[in-house]
């Protein structure tokens, strides 16, 4: 078991001086060469939001956002701080001072999103990486810095997470891991061990796991704050496939290089506690994060088993690399005793997701009221952590009809996204929304305000909903 030591900034407020610009100190020449170049880079491209230097003795560098409704605000002043990051982490620039008015908050977002690194594996390169160690926020009220801090600390915990290899994170340590992250957060977990799972008859999570040699996992996370608007809980659960093979339905090897990725929903669920709890938000929340291995070991579950669903429910198992939804199942099936107020799901469940509309989003789809979806949308519009509504028509359960048991695990050949949703409906008695993370949990190339890796996509989705439901 690894020692995780998430990298930290601190976010200091101080008080305004009324200028909107953002200071960044220290300085040297090659720094503001760097930034005379950025500057009219940004202005051939006619980007809106822009940087401009004053001479001085110090470096202002200015930050003005487009102008546009509060959400293409947000967006354009984490973009600006991702390209700050670009130049601090050029000239190796640890330590800063931000002021950018109105944007201040999301200038700085965007510098920590995009200054993080995954530098924990790093042997002898260690000594050479960059960190950026803290930013003071010159104008942002000191609960605002707070709120910062910790919303960039749990978004960090969820990529750290998923960036680790599966050598170092199995499902015990994942349940490890989000023990340790409630005693310092402030929410109770609870591991079910391979034992209890038995006993509770999870044949989903148990089936998935019988070609590994490592135990399954089944960790429940609650925050309840004495406060809580929400009498019914939420209820949040994540894939945890801490590596997906693909089992004995072996996948390519090109297919399987980025697989430690398959615990991405898992990670977001813990960061949307750490940040919900860690700013104390008033309202009840419970994860629920069924986590194994799918490896093709051993008594390994074949193509052509039938297995049964804690509800009941007999699987045909047609493809084993379907198994997210199998674990997922048992899942869902678990969280009907809380009689939630809504339930969301998080998976990196798809790879027809991730065909259909790339990193750019994640493909959305459930039964909860108009209401919710409303909510949604405003919160991946402030949080650029888009969605997209795929429909949810009954028509699609026909393609998941089994010859010999109550259902299969694949659909057909078209809608795969769709069918593997309506799969997990069939677990559920409450309202509900699943969430493909598959396109944007993990990126081969940069993208937006992230560098490659994992990106913690849901944290800032998440913790955003709750905050407005909260209040
Ligand atoms: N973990 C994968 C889905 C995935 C693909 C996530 C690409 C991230 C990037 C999932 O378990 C899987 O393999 N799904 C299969 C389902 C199919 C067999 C019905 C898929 O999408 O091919
Ligand atoms: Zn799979
Ligand atoms: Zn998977």
């Amino acid at each position: 078991m690894p020692t995780f030591v998430a990298m930290k900034w601190t976010f200091a407020s101080s008080a305004s001086t009324g200028h909107v610009t953002a200071v960044v100190k220290p300085t040297s020449s090659e720094f503001s060469a760097d930034l005379a170049t950025l500057i009219e880079a940004r202005a051939e491209r006619g980007v809106k939001g822009w940087l401009h230097q004053v001479a001085g003795a110090e470096q202002f560098v200015r930050v003005l956002t487009s102008k546009g409704d509060a959400a293409e605000m947000a967006h354009s002043g984490r973009k600006a701080g991702a390209e700050l990051a670009g130049l601090l982490s050029k000239n190796k620039i640890s330590n800063l001072s931000l002021e950018a008015g109105d944007a201040t908050f999301h200038v700085a977002e965007g510098l920590a999103l995009a200054a993080y690194r995954y530098t924990r594996l790093l042997g002898k390169k260690a000594k050479e990486a960059w960190t950026l160690d803290s930013v003071e926020v010159v104008g942002l009220s000191a609960r605002d810095a707070k709120r910062l801090e910790v919303l960039m600390a749990a978004v960090t915990e969820a990529r750290d997470l998923i960036n680790t290899p599966v050598l170092d994170l199995t499902a015990e340590d994942l349940a490890a891991r989000a023990e340790e992250l409630g005693q310092i957060y402030g929410f109770k977990v609870t591991v079910l061990n391979q034992a209890k799972i038995e006993s509770l008859k999870m044949g989903g999570l148990l089936g998935v796991n019988k070609g590994s040699v490592d135990p399954a996992t089944f960790s429940i996370l609650e925050y309840k704050p004495e406060k809580a608007v929400n009498s019914a809980p939420y209820v949040l659960v994540g894939k945890g496939v801490v590596y997906d093979t693909g089992g004995l339905s072996l996948k390519p090897s090109n297919f399987m290089d980025t697989m430690k990725c398959d615990m991405s929903g898992a990670a977001a669920v813990i960061g949307t506690l750490c940040a919900v709890a860690g700013q104390g938000l008033p309202v009840h929340v419970i994860g629920l994060i069924p986590a194994t291995d799918n490896r093709p070991g051993g008594n390994a579950i074949t193509p052509g088993d039938v297995i049964t669903i804690s509800d009941g429910t007999t699987v045909e198992v047609l493809n084993t690399d379907a198994e997210g939804r199998l674990i997922l199942a048992d899942a869902l099936h678990y969280a009907k005793k809380y009689k939630p107020q809504l339930v969301i799901d998080l998976a990196t469940l798809t790879g027809a997701a991730a065909r259909a509309i790339g990193p750019n989003a994640t493909v959305a789809m459930g039964n909860a009221s108009r209401e919710v979806w409303e909510q949604l949308q405003t919160s991946a519009a402030n949080t650029h952590e888009r969605l997209v509504e795929f429909p949810f028509w009954d028509e699609y359960n026909d393609l998941l009809k089994s010859e010999i048991a109550d259902l299969k695990n694949i659909g057909g050949a078209e809608a795969g996204a769709i069918t593997a949703g309506k799969f997990l409906e069939h677990f559920t008695d409450y309202p509900y929304v699943h969430l493909d993370i598959a396109g944007p949990a993990f990126l081969d190339s940069p993208w937006g305000y992230y560098g490659k890796g994992g990106t913690g996509v849901g944290v800032r989705l998440l913790t955003d909903f709750l905050t407005h439901v909260a209040s």
